[in-house]
């Protein structure tokens, strides 16, 4: 077993509005290095605001009412999110947890070129960088990604949702960060391209060793990706545990409830494979995703 990388000890986070919201009640649990854990539950359970509560994006009326993210470097070191200062977490953010939200692909500059996109991470966190190498890096991001390296000059505005997408995938990947926070990042998206782009996470994964903490309501996704699944209900985790054995034998009610409300899955039980996307995506592969340009 892995050892942690994030500990999450009894996070809450209150909405303060009339009637307050408890949308995150007393989480915790580890992700541990090289992992990809996923976290399921219906619409509005507080998988975003848990999201947020861990790299302390949240803004008012969201306030974190306890607990603590506890970050834990190669050298031992360990990092108290809640003791960073706003200039530290900023620097941290990239660096040790990075983030890909749904709809990213909106947070790109439209005015600036992808390539002078990544130029400003590198410039702000890879001060030492020569000109040749943050170049040489860009183009290795982006093919990392499946986009075409001649797309750098390109504006937002040029590429498909699908391309930006990618392009913040990579850049939540350019620093090469031990965890990746992943909130609903293809759920926008086609579906082709999402299973593509999905693909490239758990590629990257396994030749990176990058932990990932993968945000769905889609559960039959989560159960071919994750190595192991929280599923939350209420703000609350119900479960936790080695995918395989979540979906053969889940302990909790709700659990039972959320597999048996995809219909996908509630074939024989024994016949789970891990890794089944695999031949899935292969079969993808013949399938034209972007309209080449
Ligand atoms: N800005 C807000 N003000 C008040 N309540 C909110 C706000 N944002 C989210 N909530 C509530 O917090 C709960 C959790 O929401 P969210 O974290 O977005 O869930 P999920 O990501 O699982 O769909 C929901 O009940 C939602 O209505
Ligand atoms: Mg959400």
């Amino acid at each position: 077993m892995n050892p942690s990388v994030l500990s999450i000890e009894n996070l809450s986070v209150d909405y303060l509005v009339e009637p307050v919201v408890h949308a995150v009640r007393n989480v915790s649990f580890e992700l541990r290095r090289g992992e990809v854990l996923g976290l399921a539950g219906e619409s509005g359970c507080g998988k975003s605001t848990l999201a947020y509560g861990i790299v302390r994006l949240l803004k008012p009326p969201a306030m974190i009412t306890s607990g603590r993210a506890v970050f834990h470097s190669r050298d031992g070191l360990e990092i108290d999110w809640n003791e960073l200062h706003a200039e530290e977490l900023r620097a941290n953010r990239w660096e040790k947890i990075s983030m890909v939200f749904q709809g990213a692909m909106n947070s790109l500059n439209p005015v600036i070129s992808i390539r002078d996109q990544f130029e400003d991470v590198f410039a702000t966190h890879r001060p030492k960088m020569s000109r040749k190498q943050r170049r040489d890096r860009c183009a290795e991001l982006l093919e990392r990604v499946g986009v075409d390296p001649g797309r750098l000059s390109s504006y937002p505005h040029e590429l498909s949702g699908g391309m930006r997408q990618r392009v913040m995938i990579a850049m939540a990947m350019a620093l090469e960060p031990p965890v990746m926070i992943m909130d609903e990042p293809t759920t926008a998206l086609d579906v082709v391209v999402q299973r593509e782009i999905l693909r490239e996470i758990t590629r990257l994964r396994d030749e990176l060793g990058f932990a990932v903490i993968f945000i769905t309501h889609d559960l039959p996704l989560l159960l071919e990706i994750s190595d192991r699944i929280a599923v939350m209900r209420g703000g609350e985790i119900v479960e936790l545990g080695d995918a395989a054995e979540l979906y053969t034998n889940p302990r909790h009610e709700y659990t039972k409830q959320l597999l048996a409300s995809f219909p996908s899955l509630t074939g024989d039980r024994g016949s789970f494979v891990r890794g089944a996307m695999d031949d899935r995506l292969l079969a993808l592969d013949a399938v034209e995703v972007e309209a080449p340009s």
